[in-house]
């Protein structure tokens, strides 16, 4: 990789990204910088750190990280610092190309991705669209980031507002999942250290082996499901309460709060 990227926002997902690309050894020569406004976030990234943007070395690509409202400030203070040879990515959820275009000026190659905070410790899931402006090369770039925090994907910039209420927010349903996991471990009498530490393995293993086997989870689920026994009596248990609607539902609020969201700042 010889591109020069530079990250600006050091806030949850910047320094998940930055993080993430250091272990991925892309800061070798030079390739990675980043910045944000606020001099403590900065401090764990002092050799690669920039004081102020116009010092930035000319980058190959800006990769957005901050909240959607400081967006313009962040346009403003990278006016001269990107051309139109550009590559501008932006995580920003809700944000469109074309009010990134409008925001920045940019004639060249936008890129929106929606990573998750998974991303610190190597498992974002990310999914990516592009402008027409983008070449195969600007892609590549963008591809060659987020792979090396986890796993990419390109698709449609009309589905990304569901990419959002899937992957994007999906974390937290899985938290919670997990802390419920643990809660009826220790109903049930587990510590809750030990409890915890199944619960979270549960998920990690059973993710594990629908990526690795690529089967189904629909076979997986009826392999360990014996006739009469104990997986089948709370599978039951769960459809009746509408475990798959509720899951389902999530998905379809989440999706329609980012869009609503991003008509929003759209239109400021
Ligand atoms: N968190 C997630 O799970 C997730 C997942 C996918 C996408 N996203 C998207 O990722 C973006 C960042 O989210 P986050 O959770 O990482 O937010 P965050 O923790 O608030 O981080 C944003 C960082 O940007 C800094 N910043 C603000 N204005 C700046 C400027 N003009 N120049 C440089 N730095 C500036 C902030 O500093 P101050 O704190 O001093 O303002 C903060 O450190 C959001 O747009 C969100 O939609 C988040």
């Amino acid at each position: 990789m010889q591109s020069n990227v530079l990250i600006v926002g050091l806030g949850n997902m910047g320094s998940a990204l930055a993080r993430g690309l250091i272990a991925a050894k892309f800061d070798v020569k030079g390739n990675l910088q980043v910045f944000d406004s606020h001099p403590d976030k900065v401090s764990s990234f002092k050799d690669i750190a920039v004081n102020d943007l116009k010092a930035a070395m000319e980058p190959h690509a800006v990769v957005l990280c901050v909240k959607p409202h400081d967006l313009s400030g962040v346009a403003e203070d990278l006016s001269g610092v990107i051309s139109n040879q550009t590559v501008v990515i932006s995580i920003l959820a809700g944000v469109s190309l074309h009010t990134l275009e409008q925001k920045f000026h940019h004639k060249g190659p936008i890129v929106r991705a929606m990573p998750n905070i998974a991303a610190t410790v190597g498992c974002a899931a990310t999914a990516m669209c592009h402008n027409e402006s983008s070449s195969s090369k600007d892609k590549e770039l963008a591809w060659q980031i987020f792979e090396a925090v986890g796993e990419a994907s390109w698709t449609k910039e009309s589905l990304l507002d569901t990419v959002t209420g899937l992957s994007g927010s999906g974390p937290a349903y899985i938290y919670m999942v997990i802390e419920a996991l643990t809660d009826g471990g220790v109903k049930m009498g587990l510590p809750r250290e030990l409890s915890a530490k199944l619960a979270s393995q549960t998920v990690l293993g059973a993710a594990t082996l629908v990526k690795k086997s690529g089967i189904h989870p629909a076979i997986l689920k009826d392999q360990v499901s014996t006739p009469a026994g104990t997986t089948i009596s709370a599978l039951h248990e769960l459809e009746s309460r509408g475990l798959r609607s509720m899951f389902v539902n999530a998905v379809e609020v989440a999706t329609e709060r980012s869009g609503y969201l991003g008509r929003q700042e759209g239109q400021k």
